[in-house]
């Protein structure tokens, strides 16, 4: 499908947010890299420049083809986008020290002389709240341009040449943080480019169906599932164009999956009326090669190699190498693009995909991807219109190593430390700053802070931390508490499941699993030697797993978790995670 609307990536992480924001309009939208040239994109009826790192004076920083202002194509730019433009039109960038970080009031300015300038405002009146994140900003507009806003720091907040079709702004409208923004999207898709709406995920399920037809041809398809949205949709959609008899579905169970994980899995293809689906019991040998392993990275190391073998060892005894197979993936569309934000996800799917015999098959074009033109929620999407049953669709996004990153271990006893009026626990997780990995200590305070901004001042202010977390309950008292040497062991796991299980089952109950994005339970070898290890809720909201946001949960929910999970064997301690990312990781591991 051709998209009506290119977003053109000059490496920002909200790149993917801006076109996923226009097919909600319902106008297909595509990704392309911010050099894409001018000529590639005829026929496009708007071109929105994203933003990104960058600034326009740095050697290398991203650009686009100059052409592409003076094509007649309406261009939105976006933050560095409008700087960009800007700069290229001979209008003056400035260089910021300090930068513009969180939300501003946008003051637009109206004159009668800029009603076609005014179409990107229309309907929004008076003052905005709009959310910016920028160093450098635009002093000067270009020869032609007007300018429609301004904030109390940032004189071209919003400027455009409407005859020639161009329009800029410096604020974010893509994040909910600017309600204004999607009114302003939708100003520029149908006001100022004259897009007509041809987009509806759901409506794509034949063309999808057809698809898989052509690349299958008279050859069956196998998949290694993962019980993820993605892969079961993927599945479903080549089992509805191919048939049940011509559909092959592996799943691998590596003993670092939840409680019950493998019995869902089992019986919710059982119910997609899957015949050929086998599960392979890896579990001893992914235990047996993590052994003493205790670093985030080694875990993940050893967990991709494993699963290299066990691959390559289910392609061989099964024939799938031979010319009558090809192979079934679950990828979605963020995915399929290199300059996208690339998340720690693909360091996983990086392993898998170096199975020798999966990439002689990528090579050989024999793989069929029914969901790379989509994004998550379009999949969702997708899977309502199959009927799958939302126990499936809804699930939380669960990382590929699995309770291995969950479950923290130690080599050696150390002891907890007063830290001003805090305890500093001396368990490191990882951390994100800039661009940059920390693993650094952890701060438990004793009560919930009245602001969320409290945890990231206790941070800044302490460079031997990265994470703060709020002591819930502990068995003794938490001076007491020490690390206790523990490893990836059957026993440990089976705390960290039967905790996390709980955990599952009482915000299954109340609801609170559908007001978080994500809510990873972690094991951490502190306790005593009777209750080794405690336990840290990590309830976070985020909307691509970029950033996230600690979420506080109702406090009858956290007393109802507190009394069952502290009653879990060997559990000394439970902690609530109130860390956002940055500077922490959603996951501690
Ligand atoms: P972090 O911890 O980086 O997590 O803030 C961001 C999102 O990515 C998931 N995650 C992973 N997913 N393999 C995966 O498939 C991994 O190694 C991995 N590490 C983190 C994490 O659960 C969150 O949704």
């Amino acid at each position: 499908m051709r998209p009506q609307i290119t977003v053109l990536d000059a490496g920002g992480q909200y790149c993917h947010l801006i076109a996923r924001k226009v097919r909600d309009l319902g106008v297909y939208a595509e990704v392309a890299p911010s050099e894409t040239p001018a000529s590639e994109l005829a026929g496009r009826k708007g071109v929105i420049i994203s933003g990104g790192p960058s600034s326009v004076y740095d050697p290398g920083s991203p650009t686009i083809d100059p052409r592409l202002l003076h094509a007649g194509v309406p261009v939105l730019g976006i933050c560095y986008g409008q700087q960009l433009m800007a700069h290229i039109l001979g209008g003056r960038v400035e260089k910021g020290e300090r930068g513009e970080y969180g939300f501003s009031r946008l003051d637009l300015r109206r004159t009668d002389s800029l009603f076609r300038g005014d179409i990107l405002f229309k309907g929004i009146e008076g003052r905005q709240q709009v959310w910016m994140s920028h160093r450098d900003a635009v002093q000067a507009p270009p020869e032609g341009f007007h300018v429609l806003g301004s904030t109390e720091t940032c004189t071209v907040a919003a400027m455009a040449s409407p005859e020639r079709g161009l329009y800029a702004v410096q604020f974010h409208p893509e994040v909910a943080h600017t309600p204004c923004g999607a009114q302003i999207l939708k100003n520029f898709v149908f006001g100022a480019c004259g897009c007509v709406q041809d987009w509806d995920p759901a409506g794509q399920v034949a063309i999808v169906e057809n698809q898989i037809r052509e690349a299958a041809q008279n050859r069956n398809v196998f998949f290694f599932v993962s019980g993820g949205v993605d892969s079961t949709v993927a599945y479903t959609l080549c089992l509805r164009a191919l048939g049940p008899e011509r559909v092959h579905g592996t799943y691998v169970d590596t003993g670092l999956m939840r409680q019950g994980e493998t019995d869902f899995v089992r019986a919710s293809f059982a119910a997609l009326g899957a015949r050929a689906f086998e599960v392979e019991d890896a579990a001893g040998q992914f235990l047996g090669a993590l052994a003493g392993a205790v670093n985030p990275e080694e875990k993940r190391h050893i967990i991709g190699e494993e699963f290299v073998r066990v691959q390559q060892r289910i392609l061989e005894s099964e024939n799938f190498l031979n010319g009558r197979w090809i192979l079934g993936q679950g990828t979605i569309y963020p995915d399929t693009i290199e300059s996208g934000g690339t998340a720690k996800a693909d360091l996983i799917k990086t392993h898998h995909n170096r199975v020798a015999g999966i990439q002689r098959l990528i090579d050989e074009g024999r793989i069929v991807e029914p969901l790379s033109s989509f994004y998550k929620d379009e999949v969702r999407t997708i899977g309502r219109q199959l009927n799958l049953a939302p126990a499936l669709l809804d699930r939380h996004p669960f990382p590929g190593p699995g309770l291995a990153i969950r479950c923290l271990c130690a080599t050696s006893e150390a002891r907890v430390e007063k830290l001003g009026d805090g305890w500093l626990l001396p368990v490191h997780s990882v951390g994100v700053q800039g661009d940059s990995r920390t693993y650094r200590a952890v701060l438990a305070i004793d009560d919930f802070p009245d602001s969320p901004e409290e945890t990231s001042s206790l941070i800044n202010k302490n460079e031997r931390i990265n994470r703060v977390v709020v002591q819930a309950w502990t068995a003794g008292k938490l001076a007491d508490l020490r690390t206790v040497p523990g490893f990836l062991t059957a026993e440990r796991l089976e705390r960290l499941r039967r905790a996390d299980a709980v955990v599952r089952r009482l915000t299954h109950a109340s609801g609170f699993d559908r007001a978080v994005w994500q809510f990873p339970v972690v094991l951490i070898p502190l306790g005593t030697s009777d209750l080794p290890d405690s336990v840290v809720l990590r309830p976070i909201d985020s909307v691509d797993g970029m950033t996230a946001s600690a979420v506080r949960m109702p406090p009858e929910l956290l007393a109802e978790i507190v009394r069952e999970v502290s009653a879990v064997p060997g559990v000394a301690g439970v902690f609530y995670d109130l860390t956002n990312k940055p500077p922490g990781t959603i996951e501690w591991e």
